[in-house]
């Protein structure tokens, strides 16, 4: 466990408390870049580093230890590189759930995805606490193995709110995308958001099937302004979207709730096939630290100077994803000479 701090003097009233989880693979490598990054940002923070997922499992057995939930619930935002890995692919306990408990445990059921470039600018918002992840789950007498898919009306009304807030301050268009044609889980999902609809009439309301979205996704991703969807949908269509606009490297998310703690984390996983080679792209890490920086930290200056320095990056030093020949860490001094390149006000009031 590591503790530290921009000023490096330890948390001044005004500071603010960062818990971050490296995790597994890739995870502790493009998380570095990222606390470098802060470190050369004027933002007064306390950073505790803490054990989660495969590497919590190794120490602790256990991939969510107490004392890293509690942690993070006493922490204003938490920066998470990424789980899992064919390490524990055997093991009972897998690290992935840590993730999914942590999620749960903090509430934060909004996932946020932005997914941009050249005429493509999206977001994929992303029920995160509910449906088949969370759902029963068991193994019959007969060896049948079942997971199900459960809504409540209420998750998908305050999904579905976020939504439209979220289109109203965009392009005002929102595509809620479900498997109406055939689950029952949809067809509700479907009748709640015509409902929370009628509260944001300024928001041109769509729905669509989640086969023909990953078409069009692909084809024509122009199209979307805020994708609502479910959590599996979610998952996958965010991949997608990551891909026609650069690749998974690139992609960011934010995880919020009502109040408290955020989770901000890349989309991409612990990449096994590339972990230790120290290529990682660490531009979705270093784009979920401004996700932290707007939301969880109301410093919405310094992510704006951020993401600027990840795109001149992107352009400057790219990794063998995009194409190039940098480092992890050849990125990461892109990005923190970018910034220094463009100096930015001292701390806001
Ligand atoms: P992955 O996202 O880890 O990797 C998919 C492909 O994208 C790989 O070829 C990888 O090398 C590449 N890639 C991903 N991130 C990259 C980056 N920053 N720079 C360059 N290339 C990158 O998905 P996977 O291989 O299906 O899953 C591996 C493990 O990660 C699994 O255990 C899975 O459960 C876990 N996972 C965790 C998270 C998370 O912690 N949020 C997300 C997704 C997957
Ligand atoms: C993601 C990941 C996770 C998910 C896994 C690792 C549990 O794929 O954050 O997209 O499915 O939510
Ligand atoms: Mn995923």
């Amino acid at each position: 466990m590591r503790t530290s701090s921009s000023s490096r003097r330890g948390r001044s009233p005004l500071s603010s408390a960062i818990a971050c989880l490296p995790g597994d693979g890739i995870g502790p490598e493009v998380t570095t870049e990222a606390l470098r990054v802060l470190d050369n940002l004027s933002v007064d923070v306390e950073i505790q580093e803490l054990p989660f997922g495969g590497a919590a499992i190794d120490a602790l057995g256990d991939p969510l230890p107490p004392e890293t939930l509690e942690a993070c619930r006493a922490a204003d935002a938490v920066l998470l590189g990424a789980v899992g890995g064919p390490r524990w692919d055997g093991s009972d306990v897998r690290p992935e759930q840590g993730l999914i408990g942590l999620r749960k445990e903090l509430g934060v059921y909004a996932n946020l995805r932005p997914a941009a470039s050249g005429d493509v600018d999206l977001v994929v918002v992303r029920e995160l606490v509910g449906g088949l992840y969370y759902g029963a789950r068991g193994v019959k007498p007969d060896g049948t193995v079942f997971d199900t898919c459960e809504y409540h009306p209420d998750q998908i009304e305050r999904i579905a709110r976020r939504a439209f807030e979220l289109a109203g301050e965009r392009s005002g268009l929102v595509t809620s995308v479900d498997k109406a044609n055939v689950l029952d889980t949809s067809r509700l999902w479907r009748r709640v958001v015509t409902e929370v609809a009628v509260d944001y009439p300024d928001v041109e309301l769509r729905h669509a099937l989640v086969d023909s979205t990953a078409m069009q996704l692909v084809t024509d991703p122009q199209t979307f302004d805020v994708l609502l969807t479910e959590n599996t949908f979610g998952d996958i269509l965010s991949d997608v979207a990551a891909a026609v606009t650069g690749g998974l490297g690139l992609a960011a998310s934010a995880s919020l709730g009502d109040g408290g703690p955020g989770i901000f984390e890349p989309v991409h996983g612990s990449a096994p096939d590339i972990a230790g080679t120290g290529t990682a792209n660490p531009a979705g890490m270093l784009r979920s630290l401004a996700l932290l920086l707007r939301h969880g930290l109301e410093r919405g200056d310094l992510a704006d100077a951020l993401d600027e320095a990840v795109n001149e990056a992107i352009h400057l030093a790219p990794t063998p994803d995009l194409g190039g020949r940098a480092t992890t860490a050849a990125f990461g001094d892109a990005v923190v000479a970018e910034l220094a390149a463009n100096p930015r006000p001292l701390e806001a009031a």
